[in-house]
């Protein structure tokens, strides 16, 4: 059974205030929370990741971790090892500041920031080099999806992930984000959103076989909100969302991390 993972993605939202009022709100709520199973992985701004990680665990006098409350991720990384490469941050850097993960692939990277498949490709393979766990999104716009073109546009995002060997695959999380969903309170249905799980997994199975499609975590993203999070977790094939406006929200988001546990 797959443990289901709710990851937040902060965008370039929050000042350095609000970034820390938030981050302590959401780790008050959790402690008060028992037996919670759920993994979280939150994913603010490169200039709060180290708040981030100070926030993420509670840790003793000999600074060994007794409780962790969630994971840090990034929300993208550089498609190059290092460099003279100015404003942008390599993965290498990540990893070694305790980041564990890194979304991506998200639909804003490939529209506003040309993160081509060539691109993304790279980055993904940083990623995997130093050992950041890739949330790797895809997702089809709303034309797409009018021209019945979504699993064609699907298959084709996943070809990506697909260049990496079984052994690197198995480290990644894909995210299913349908971009006419993403900030538009307009939520794929429950049957949308299993209906495109099903079918990447189905393309997994065909890849890697199936014991790697049973082991992968899909996650759903594009305005899943505490009113709606637990019926979309309750498809067969959905692990978990990728949260975005609903994350900078203290109760909205830690409700989401409850629902998503059993
Ligand atoms: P949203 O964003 O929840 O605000 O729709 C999701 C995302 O872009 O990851």
């Amino acid at each position: 059974m797959r443990k289901k993972i709710v990851a937040g993605n902060w965008k370039m939202n929050m000042t350095y205030q609000e970034a820390e009022d938030l981050m302590e709100g959401i780790v008050e709520k959790l402690c008060g929370i028992e037996d919670l199973d759920t993994e979280i992985v939150i994913c603010p701004p490169y200039p709060y990741l180290e708040m981030a990680i100070d926030y993420s665990a509670n840790v003793d006098e000999d600074d060994m971790v007794v409780e962790e409350y969630f994971s840090v991720g990034a929300q993208n990384c550089a498609a190059y090892e290092k460099g003279a490469y100015t404003g942008e941050v390599s993965a290498e850097m990540l990893d070694s500041m305790d980041v564990t993960h890194c979304i991506i692939g998200h639909s804003e990277r490939r529209k506003y920031f040309g993160d081509t498949d060539e691109v993304l490709s790279e980055k993904l393979k940083q990623a995997i080099v130093h050992n950041l766990i890739p949330i790797f999104c895809v997702g089809e716009v709303l034309e797409e999806r009018e021209a019945d073109k979504h699993f064609d546009v699907i298959r084709n995002q996943m070809n990506v992930l697909f260049q990496l060997e079984k052994e690197d695959f198995m480290k990644c999380i894909v995210a299913y984000e349908p971009v006419w969903a993403i900030g538009t309170g307009k939520t794929a249905t429950p049957e949308q959103a299993e209906e495109i799980h099903a079918f990447i997994r189905s393309l997994i199975a065909e890849k890697y076989g199936k014991d790697v499609a049973e082991m992968t975590h899909i996650l759903y993203g594009g305005s899943c909100n505490a009113k709606n999070a637990s019926t979309l977790f309750a498809q067969p094939d959905v692990d978990g969302g990728l949260i975005g406006g609903a994350s900078l929200k203290i109760d909205d988001f830690v409700s989401i991390c409850q629902q998503a546990s059993k």
